[in-house]
């Protein structure tokens, strides 16, 4: 066989392996093509080598150089045939991504409910002109009693119905120097009433505020109680002020929240911080809900600050943030609000 013949026959078993090995869809179509052009009995390379017994003498080292060469390209067509259907079937199966499906919605997080019904009020006494005043949440007997009306008789003084911090005794008693004033007992707040004092003692009359936040009584919890709650506390400080202001306010106040047409009951009670006191109601609904407790300023209290009852007079009243936002929203115990459950916050 000439060496032409012989090299133009390798060229084209090269060029038919290598088309075939290409095109091979999956595992099986390669190994077909493996045993057609690489099979050791009667693969097309195994005849084409008999082919090289018949090329003359002289031929023979660039046929064998060239046949070699032929047969570590098949090797090579091969190899990469195999690894390319090894990674397509590793591949996932199915389409990459299906732009038609929904996302994935991120998690957003929301404001609590009871920060929620904060914000609705502060929003609501705002347009009525009562602008927000702060006060701490641990506080001294004279801001959280004395200043209220609440002489050291009273049972509302009682260790038991307070928490008491041992922390300013401790500190006191730790002091080396027995000269040093007795440092004065301290309590979480039992009420928000305290701000009223706070805010009047810096501020001369007139006066229109509310204050929201927490209040602590070791109550045991339960639907209605919690040892820990929030208030909103309001204060209206002028000339000339009346129950019928107050009436006013809160009955505004209510329909704001609640929406709608809101009736306003006042109960004859007592506070030592107001003169007359009451207990106000609300009904919404066919129903009447218990808000808090609310009368004319005391003029104990007045000249506490420094105030003249003479001069002026005002209105206070102070409501259960819990109570006003589970009726709103039909929860029916108030322990839900600090499970931090999020399936029940998410309602929200
Ligand atoms: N501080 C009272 C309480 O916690 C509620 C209250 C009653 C507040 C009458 C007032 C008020 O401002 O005038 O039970």
């Amino acid at each position: 066989m000439a060496l032409s013949d012989f090299l133009g026959e390798l060229d084209q078993l090269l060029a038919a392996a290598q088309a075939a090995f290409s095109a091979a869809p999956d595992g099986e179509a390669v190994e077909a093509a493996r045993i057609e052009f690489l099979g050791a009995k009667s693969g097309r390379l195994k005849s084409a080598q008999q082919g090289l017994g018949t090329v003359d003498k002289a031929d023979k080292p660039a046929a064998g150089k060239r046949f070699n060469e032929i047969k570590e390209a098949l090797d090579a067509a091969l190899q990469a045939a195999q690894d390319r259907v090894a990674q397509v079937a590793a591949a996932p199966t199915g389409p990459a991504l299906d732009p038609t499906l929904p996302g994935k919605k991120p998690r957003l997080g929301h404001l609590h409910p009871l920060t929620q019904t904060i914000e609705d009020l502060k929003e609501i006494m705002g347009r009525l002109g009562f602008s927000v005043a702060k006060g701490p949440e641990i506080e001294d007997e004279w801001h959280n009693f004395d200043a209220l009306n609440i002489p050291a008789s009273h049972p509302a003084r009682d260790p038991l119905e307070n928490f008491y911090l041992s922390t300013a005794e401790a500190l006191a008693s730790s002091a080396t120097n027995d000269a040093a004033p007795k440092s004065k007992p301290l309590l979480l707040r039992s009420q928000t009433s305290t701000v009223q004092i706070r805010v009047m003692e810096k501020t001369p009359p007139p006066v229109r505020i509310i204050s929201l936040g927490r209040v602590y009584r070791p109550d045991t919890a339960d639907a209605t109680h919690y040892p820990m709650f929030h208030q909103i506390e309001g204060l209206l400080i002028d000339r000339h002020v009346t129950m019928a202001d107050l009436k006013s306010v809160l009955r505004l106040f209510a329909m704001s929240y609640f929406g709608g047409e809101v009736h306003i009951r006042f109960r004859p009670s007592f506070f030592p911080f107001t003169e007359p006191s009451v207990e106000v109601d609300m009904s919404w609904h066919d129903r009447w809900i218990e808000m808090g407790g609310a009368g004319m300023v005391d003029p104990h209290v007045l000249k506490a600050v420094g105030y003249d009852p003479e001069q002026v007079s005002g209105f206070a009243f102070g409501l259960g943030v819990e109570r006003v936002c589970a009726r709103r929203h039909g929860v029916t115990d108030i322990r839900e609000f600090y499970k931090n459950d999020v399936r029940f916050l998410e309602q929200f």
